[in-house]
C-alpha cells in the first residue's frame, strides 16, 4: 500500500474495476471515499482497499456510489427547446445518429428518443446510450420511473409513451426500440464515429480539467463534419478551440 492511502486505494479501485480515479478531482472523491469507509464500517481509505479483495459486490458498489446518478426526464427544458431548434440544421436524408454519453438512469436517452419520434419519425434515428455505471445502465434497460422523475414530461407525452402500472411508469417499446444502451468508460474506451449530436450534460463535474479536455477532444473527432455537441452548464468549454470545437449557440459546438 503507497503511504498516501487514497493513492492506495486508487490503485486498488483501477485494478478491480477498471476505474481510473486519477482523471477525477482528488478533493471530492476522496470526501466521498472516507464517508464511504467510516459509514459501511470499513474505518479508513486502507480497510476499504483491503475489503475491495475479499468483498466481490463491493466494486460495483463503491462505482455506483462514486458516480453520480441524479437525472430526470427533459432535465432543463430550455436545452431541450434549444435542440427542437437546431435539429433542423441536421440532415434529413438518412437516420440520425445521437448519443447519449454519460446517460445515467436513461432519462436523457428517452427525453431525445421522444423528440426525434415526433420531429423525424421512428426510422430517422437512433439513440446510443452509454455509461460507466451498470447499475444505472440496468434501471435505464427496465425503463420503469417513478412520478417525480417524470414531472417535465407532459400529459399527452405520458399517455403516448408510457404505460402507468400502480405509481410508476413503464416505458412503451416503439420508444425503448430507438435506444441502445451500452457499457462505456468515457475516458478509457473507443468513441464511436460519425455523430450527428452528442449530448454530454452533468457528466463532467468531477472530471479533472485535463480529463475534460480528452473527453472534448475525443467528442469533436467523433463528430460528423455537420454534427453538434451539447454541453450542460457544469460542462462549460471556456477555450472551445483547443478541443478541436467551435461554439455555434450557447452550449452547442461544432467541429472546428
Ligand atoms: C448526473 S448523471 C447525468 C445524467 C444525464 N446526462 C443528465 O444530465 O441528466 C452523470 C453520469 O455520468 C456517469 N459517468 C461518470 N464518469 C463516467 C465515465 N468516465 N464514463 C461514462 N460515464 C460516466 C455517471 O455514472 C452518471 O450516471
Amino acid at each position: 500500500m503507497p503511504a498516501d492511502d487514497y493513492l492506495g486505494l486508487q490503485q486498488a479501485v483501477r485494478q478491480r474495476l477498471g476505474l481510473d480515479l486519477s482523471h477525477y478531482k482528488r478533493e471530492q472523491m476522496e470526501r466521498r471515499l472516507r464517508a464511504y469507509a467510516q459509514q459501511h464500517g470499513y474505518g479508513n481509505l486502507e480497510g476499504l482497499a483491503k475489503a475491495m479483495g475479499r468483498e466481490a459486490s463491493l466494486g460495483q458498489e463503491l462505482l455506483s456510489y462514486l458516480t453520480i446518478h441524479v437525472s430526470e426526464f427533459f432535465r432543463d427544458p430550455d436545452f431541450f427547446t434549444r435542440l427542437r431548434e437546431l435539429l433542423s440544421t441536421l440532415p434529413a436524408t438518412k437516420p440520425l445518429e445521437v448519443w447519449s454519453a454519460g446517460c445515467s438512469i436513461g432519462a436523457e436517452a428517452y427525453s431525445l428518443a421522444m423528440l426525434l419520434l415526433e420531429e423525424r419519425g421512428a426510422t430517422m434515428a437512433r439513440v446510443l446510450a452509454t455509461d460507466i455505471d451498470e447499475r444505472s445502465l440496468e434501471r435505464a434497460k427496465a425503463g420503469v420511473y417513478r412520478e417525480d422523475e417524470l414531472k417535465k414530461v407532459d400529459k399527452e407525452r405520458l399517455r403516448r409513451y408510457f404505460v402507468q402500472s400502480g405509481t410508476e411508469f413503464r416505458v412503451q417499446e416503439d420508444l425503448r426500440r430507438l435506444i441502445t444502451f451500452r457499457h462505456h468508460d468515457l475516458l478509457q474506451d473507443p468513441y464511436p464515429e460519425r455523430q450527428d449530436l452528442i449530448l454530454f450534460r452533468n457528466v463532467a463535474i468531477y472530471f479533472t480539467e485535463s480529463a475534460k479536455a480528452q473527453v472534448l477532444l475525443g467528442f469533436s473527432q467523433a463528430l460528423a463534419p455537420h454534427g453538434l455537441l451539447m454541453v450542460g452548464a457544469t460542462e462549460a468549454i471556456l477555450r472551445p478551440n483547443e478541443v478541436g470545437l467551435r461554439q455555434v449557440r450557447p452550449f452547442f459546438f461544432a467541429r472546428a
